[in-house]
Parts: structure tokens; C-alpha cells; sequence
């Protein structure tokens, strides 16, 4: 694999651009690498009458996204690829860019893995979820990026196993962003080198740890945004119904 990252940012966002008609979608994963190029927003949300993606009524074959292809799970509007990077079956680095474009001046994010060569789901967490910080609701550059991220509890993989790495990246309204690689499992040597080239944090994102408490008598019971102020009743009654 060409590691994403030998170039500067902004040579692959000006390069990306040039063939994007219009890119509003957020990660790019430097190491290990991506299933391919997902920074893509087709059509418009007539076309599809609001889906999240539809064929082109003037040619079946082309898909359109007209939110942008990263926001479909599980990854992100990408099919699985056969071009798969080797990571170790002890676990290892994942590193991206989370400030492609506007809307992520905090963002959650999640590291998921997916077993099997065509993963049936996403669903073992490799990491307990935290925030990202950037410097501004503005696109940035910068990248972040975990060393050792481990494999989820209680699963036992080999080498030459398949599987797939999800990143998801929520915004501040809840909405997320999907990407993916595809691994194969492999002893440590015989994985590309994680380096301060492809590794590292750049100063303007920092994260957090993301906590929960009760909601109880003591704790504020209305959330408030821009002014207006939210009853928590309803969120918690739609949040029921959504669990039926
Ligand atoms: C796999 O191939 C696609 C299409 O050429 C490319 O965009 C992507 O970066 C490749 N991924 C890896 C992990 O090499
Ligand atoms: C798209 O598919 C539909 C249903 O299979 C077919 O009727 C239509 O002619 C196709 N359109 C094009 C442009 O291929
Ligand atoms: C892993 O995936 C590749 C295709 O990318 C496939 O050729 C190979 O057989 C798969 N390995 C296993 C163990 O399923
Ligand atoms: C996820 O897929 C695995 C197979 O890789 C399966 O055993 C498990 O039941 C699935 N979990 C859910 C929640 O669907
Ligand atoms: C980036 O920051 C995180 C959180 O502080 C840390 O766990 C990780 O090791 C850092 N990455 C590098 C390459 O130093």
C-alpha cells in the first residue's frame, strides 16, 4: 500500500476536488489504509427522494449519495475490496484525518471491527469511544492516530484471517460518518511499519475521555441549545419507542 499520508493534506484535497463534484464527507484512514476513495456526494436528495442513496434514473449502474457517500453504513458506501492490508493479529495502529470538511469541531469516534472476509456486521468495539477536538467547525488537516489499538475481548483470530476495521466519526447532531479498511491477519514483522509519517497526533486535535451519569433529581433535566430549550421527556420517550 502507498500510505495516504507520504502526501500533504491539502495535495490530496486539492486532488480529490478536482474529481468530488461536491465532498462534504470526513475521514480519510491514513493507516492502514482505506477500502478507497468515498469522499463523494452525487445527485441531489430529489433524485433519490430522500434516500441515502439510489440509482441515477438515466443510468441504473451509477449509484447516487446525495448526503454524501460516507454517511451509509457500514462502510461508508464502499464495497468490500480485495486489495487488503496486513495487520498484526496482536493489534496494531489505525490512523486518519477526522477534519475533511465542515461540521466536526468535536466529534465521537468508534473503532469497530468486522469478522470474515464479507463481514455480517461491524458490531465487536476494538475501543471504548471518545471525542475528538478540533480547532474549528472549518475543514482541518491534522491527523490522529491510536498505536496499539487491540482486538476486541474475547475473540480469537489467526494468520491469514480476514476482517475489516470500521471508523466511525459522529457529528455534534448525532449523525456518522462511516469508513473502512479491510486486513488480513499477520504476524507483526510482516506489516508496513508504523512510522512518525503515517502515526501521529497533530497539535490541533486533542481528545477526550466521554463519560455518563444518571439522570436523576439532581442532575439538570433540560437541555439547552441556541436558545431554545428542550424538554428531555420527549427525547427519552422517542428513545423508548425507538428500542420497540
Ligand atoms: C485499494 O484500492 C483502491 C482503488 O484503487 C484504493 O483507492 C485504496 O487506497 C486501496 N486500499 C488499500 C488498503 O491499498
Ligand atoms: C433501469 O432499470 C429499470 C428496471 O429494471 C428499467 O425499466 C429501465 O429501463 C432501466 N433504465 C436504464 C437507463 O437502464
Ligand atoms: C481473504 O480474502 C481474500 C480476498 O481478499 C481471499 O482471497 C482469501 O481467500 C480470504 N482468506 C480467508 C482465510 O478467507
Ligand atoms: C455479527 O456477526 C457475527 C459473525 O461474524 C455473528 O456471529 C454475530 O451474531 C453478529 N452479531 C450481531 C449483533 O448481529
Ligand atoms: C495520540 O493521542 C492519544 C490520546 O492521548 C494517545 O493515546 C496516542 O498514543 C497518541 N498517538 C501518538 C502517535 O502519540
Amino acid at each position: 500500500m502507498q500510505p495516504q499520508s507520504i502526501r500533504p493534506w491539502w495535495t490530496t484535497a486539492i486532488l480529490f476536488s478536482l474529481f468530488a463534484s461536491w465532498v462534504s464527507a470526513h475521514t480519510v484512514i491514513v493507516y492502514p489504509g482505506w477500502r478507497g476513495n468515498n469522499l463523494h456526494t452525487t445527485g441531489t436528495v430529489f433524485d433519490t427522494d430522500g434516500l441515502g442513496t439510489a440509482p441515477a434514473s438515466s443510468d441504473n449502474d451509477t449509484l447516487l449519495y446525495p448526503y454524501g457517500q460516507q454517511w451509509l453504513y457500514p462502510c461508508g458506501g464502499m464495497p468490500t475490496s480485495t486489495n487488503r492490508t496486513k495487520w498484526p493479529v496482536t493489534g496494531g495502529a489505525v490512523s486518519f484525518q477526522p477534519g475533511w470538511f465542515t461540521g466536526h469541531e468535536t466529534a465521537f469516534i468508534y473503532i469497530n471491527l468486522g469478522l470474515g472476509t464479507v463481514p455480517e456486521n461491524m458490531s465487536l468495539p476494538m475501543i471504548s469511544s471518545f471525542q475528538l477536538v478540533g480547532p474549528s467547525k472549518d475543514p482541518y488537516p491534522g491527523t490522529f492516530c491510536l498505536p496499539q489499538v487491540p482486538l476486541p475481548g474475547g475473540i480469537e483470530v489467526k494468520v491469514g484471517d480476514n476482517a475489516t476495521i470500521q471508523i466511525v466519526e459522529t457529528a455534534v447532531h448525532g449523525a456518522a460518518l462511516y469508513n473502512c479498511v479491510d486486513i488480513t491477519f499477520a504476524e507483526p514483522e510482516d506489516v508496513e511499519e508504523v512510522t512518525r509519517t503515517n502515526c501521529f497526533n497533530s497539535s490541533e486535535i486533542t481528545s477526550r475521555f466521554v463519560y455518563s451519569m444518571n439522570l436523576d433529581s439532581s442532575a439538570t433535566t433540560t437541555l439547552t441549545t441556541m436558545g431554545t430549550t428542550i424538554l428531555l421527556v420527549p427525547l427519552l420517550a422517542a428513545g423508548y419507542f425507538g428500542l420497540l
